[in-house]
């Protein structure tokens, strides 16, 4: 046969693999998951403490499977004083003794590779516990453990007074340095007084968390998510003449002088020698996947402009990260924003991330205000129909799949840190991270189920007689049942493997379309307690009718309902799940 009759059928097969390359690879576990963040000293309290433990996870673990949920990330349940409630480790070995035991831990391992759950810890390399065995020998004078921390000297100011090294402040107020009479030296702590920053200039501290990483590998976890990384390195004091600079003003308004974002952190944050380490904690994940074939996963904390977190994605031939997190729709957004806004918060990560690597979309944490008190309770829905439907992965913190809200911390109550070093009893609720802690809801009982104690360690929010699992798994319609079919329909090729193109259709709604092999879908929220009427066919491909696949639970709607593409009514707040064809 002559070549020139099989150049059609060639050419169509070089199309199809394009075509296949570039949308229907198979996703790993990890791309098509959700990530769900615990807060194990708030979810469940196995053992009337009033504290939230490993085994009350474990005892719960069958919820995260009915809600659709395939991962499980947990902040610190390392060993640790709470200065900093679990991110000031003292034993980065052993797990904490109010959480439980090494057994207990291996107990909630199991039953969640049981229930096809996998598991994510929390790393925290930028820092240690002052009551660590390492920094308790670096101040009896132990060299090695000294080099562990970053060590400075006083400065004598005019009237003979010892002052810190320089201008750096915590995150959490006041200087970042600390004087320790032992050593007669200043050392730096980025966060609070007990947590002294390690030290990435020396390779032994390298080399001790990559065995930290190793540890928690080899008792089978699934990954990291990857605590303040941007903060491991200062700048290197020998390119400025041996001494730390201060660093500059940041120009913010209303803010004083003790408060972390008085300055601006050329030099404490976002260094470049900080990527290397995180590429290097990636060969390690690679290392144990080369054993079993299964991927290990690393999640970065970094608050930073969308150019320095992409970095973690990786450089060249170096893999890094494969989800930076993405804290826009944190950062960038609120109750307050239109849907001009919300379409340029979700296309920024789009936008800069490498075409070939994943998107992910976070709308809270233990840090943050939780998602329904920031975007307000009637966008709890939509705001799930975005993260959950969106191109990349989803990831959930405890409570947001039932609209949990911020609970009310007096001052007496408060323990964040964040709060009590603001020692302003009055405006210390701007800063306090415990109203997003408060305990899960559970049910109507005592503690609304989260444990049978007296007291419980933060008090539980008002409201959860009906803001509860159980409520809203008994009734026919609430945010858990539709988070529950979100969670199953982002599992359709559309979804795993569409394309995506977003709309501001007015100042209030907000709206996407993902496609795939001549299926379209259309998720459409109204962001405003205002009625519209919106045309949809101004995305490509849209006309005749669309058919509702799911609904907010305010919206009068049937699944199943059509109504004309070129004229949708739209309730106040009402969001939609929408077919086209
Ligand atoms: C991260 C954690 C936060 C903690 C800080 C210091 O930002 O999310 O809770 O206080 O790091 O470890
Ligand atoms: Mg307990």
């Amino acid at each position: 046969m002559k070549a020139v009759y099989l150049l059609p059928f060639v050419v169509a097969l070089c199309l199809g693999n394009a075509i296949t390359s570039r949308k229907e690879k198979d996703l790993e576990w990890w791309e098509s998951t959700i990530f769900y963040q615990i807060y194990p000293r708030s979810f469940a309290d196995s053992d009337g403490d009033g504290i939230g433990d490993l085994n009350g996870i474990t005892s719960k673990l069958e919820y995260i499977k009915e809600i659709g949920v395939g991962a499980i990330w947990l902040s610190p349940m390392f060993q640790s004083p709470m200065y900093d409630f679990g991110y000031d480790i003292s034993d980065f070995y052993a797990v904490h003794d109010e959480y439980g035991t090494m057994e207990d831990f291996e107990a909630l391992t199991k039953r969640a590779e049981e229930l096809g759950i996998k598991v994510v810890l929390d790393l925290v390399p930028n820092h240690s516990s002052n009551e660590s065995e390492w920094f308790q020998k670096a101040l009896e004078g132990d060299e090695k453990y000294y080099n562990y921390f970053v060590w400075e000297d006083a400065i004598i100011d005019e009237d003979g007074n010892r002052q810190p090294p320089n201008n750096w402040l915590s995150h959490f107020r006041g200087s970042a340095w600390e004087y320790r009479e032992e050593v007669g030296k200043y050392y730096l702590h980025q966060f609070v007084v007990g947590q002294p920053d390690l030290n990435y200039r020396n390779p032994d501290v390298v080399a001790e968390m990559e065995n930290v990483v190793r540890f928690w590998l080899e008792r089978g976890v699934a990954g990291f998510r990857v605590d303040a990384v941007n903060c491991l390195f200062e700048v290197d004091k020998n390119l400025h003449g041996g001494q730390y600079p201060d660093e500059p003003l940041s120009g913010a308004v209303g803010v004083s002088l003790d408060d972390h974002d008085s300055l601006d952190h050329i030099y404490t944050k976002n260094q470049n020698e900080t990527y290397y380490v995180v590429y290097d904690w990636r060969d390690v994940l690679d290392e144990f996947k080369a054993r079993d074939g299964l991927t290990r996963v690393m999640m970065t904390e970094v608050y930073a402009s969308i150019q320095d977190v992409v970095k973690y994605f990786g450089e060249g031939d170096r893999k890094g990260a494969q989800m930076p997190f993405n804290f826009d729709l944190i950062t960038d957004v609120d109750a307050s924003s239109s849907a001009g806004d919300i379409k340029r918060a979700i296309d920024k990560f789009l936008t800069y991330k490498p075409l070939d690597k994943d998107a992910n979309w976070v709308v809270g944490n233990h840090d943050n205000s939780r998602m329904a008190t920031r975007y307000g309770s009637s966008l709890v829905d939509g705001i799930n129909m975005i993260i959950l439907l969106l191109p990349g992965v989803g990831v959930t913190y405890m409570g947001e799949e039932l609209g949990l809200v911020d609970g009310y911390v007096s001052w007496e109550d408060t323990v964040d840190p964040s709060g009590c070093n603001t020692n302003d009893p009055i405006n210390y609720g701007k800063w306090s991270r415990d109203p997003e802690r408060t305990p899960f809801q559970w049910n109507a009982e005592k503690n609304a189920g989260f444990s049978t104690a007296d007291k419980t360690w933060l008090p539980v929010a008002e409201g959860y007689e009906t803001l509860n699992v159980e409520v809203q798994r008994a009734a026919e319609r609430s945010h858990l049942k539709l988070y529950q079919a979100l969670a199953a329909l982002r599992q359709d090729r559309v979804f795993r493997h569409g394309r995506f193109e977003s709309l501001a259709l007015n100042q209030d709604v907000f709206a996407f379309r993902r496609w795939y092999k001549g299926e379209v879908y259309l998720v459409v929220v109204n962001m405003r307690d205002v009625e519209h009427d919106v045309n949809l066919t101004y995305f490509e491909n849209v006309s005749g009718d669309v058919k509702v696949v799911l609904r907010s639970i305010q919206s009068q709607k049937n699944e199943g309902d059509k109504f004309p593409a070129a004229s949708l009514p739209l309730a106040g707040f009402e969001s939609l799940v929408l077919k086209v064809k």
